[in-house]
């Protein structure tokens, strides 16, 4: 299956010049939404323990996945809407910065992780998500994305980690 003719394009979308990607046209088509779990599913190899899904997007495909292999689900959120002890990243962006949080009882030592979100952008997201999980002992065991855009090099900051994406896009 073709999902680039499933993922619906915005120009000028939140702010002159950026091009959207909308996965809500890909998620309500039922055999495109089976057909992007499944393909994310046969991306991940050997054991895996906690699926991690950043907020809000990463939710959609991160918990599915996590139904399908048997793995636990967590949510990355963005601050002050987990209730319990929290730890923050923050990261940079080109003007300013972001944080998200996790649960600091969320990952154990060695858990087998996978973090899944829907774009790979700046990577700064999934940078800082992995960069929590490594700071409670969980290990990476690979970073997945529906998409990519390729153009703004979001690899160079996960250069650390086994990074793979169905659908590629330059910007
Ligand atoms: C978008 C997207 C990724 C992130 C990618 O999420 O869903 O999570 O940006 O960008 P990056 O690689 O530059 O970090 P957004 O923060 O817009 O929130 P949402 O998922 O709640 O829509
Ligand atoms: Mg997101």
């Amino acid at each position: 299956m073709d999902l680039k003719e499933k993922i619906r394009v915005i120009e000028d979308f939140p702010k002159e010049g950026i091009s959207f990607k909308d996965i809500t046209t890909l998620v309500k088509d039922k055999e495109a939404l089976q057909y992007t779990i499944n393909a994310l599913c046969d991306l991940i190899d050997g054991e895996v323990d906690l699926i991690v899904g950043p907020e809000s997007r990463g939710f959609i495909f991160g918990t599915a996945v996590a139904y399908r292999i048997g793995a636990g689900f967590v949510p990355v959120r963005k601050p002050g809407k987990l209730p319990a002890e929290t730890i923050s990243y923050t990261y940079d962006l080109e003007y300013g910065t972001d944080t998200i949080e996790i649960h600091k009882d969320a990952i154990k030592k060695g858990d087998k992780v996978v973090i899944i979100d829907d774009l790979i952008a700046t990577g700064g997201t999934l940078e800082a998500s992995a960069k929590a999980i490594e700071m409670l002992g969980g290990e990476i065991v690979s970073i997945i994305s529906l998409m990519e855009l390729t153009g703004l090099n979001g690899r160079d900051k996960l250069k650390d980690y086994d990074v793979k994406t169905l659908v590629q896009y330059e910007f």
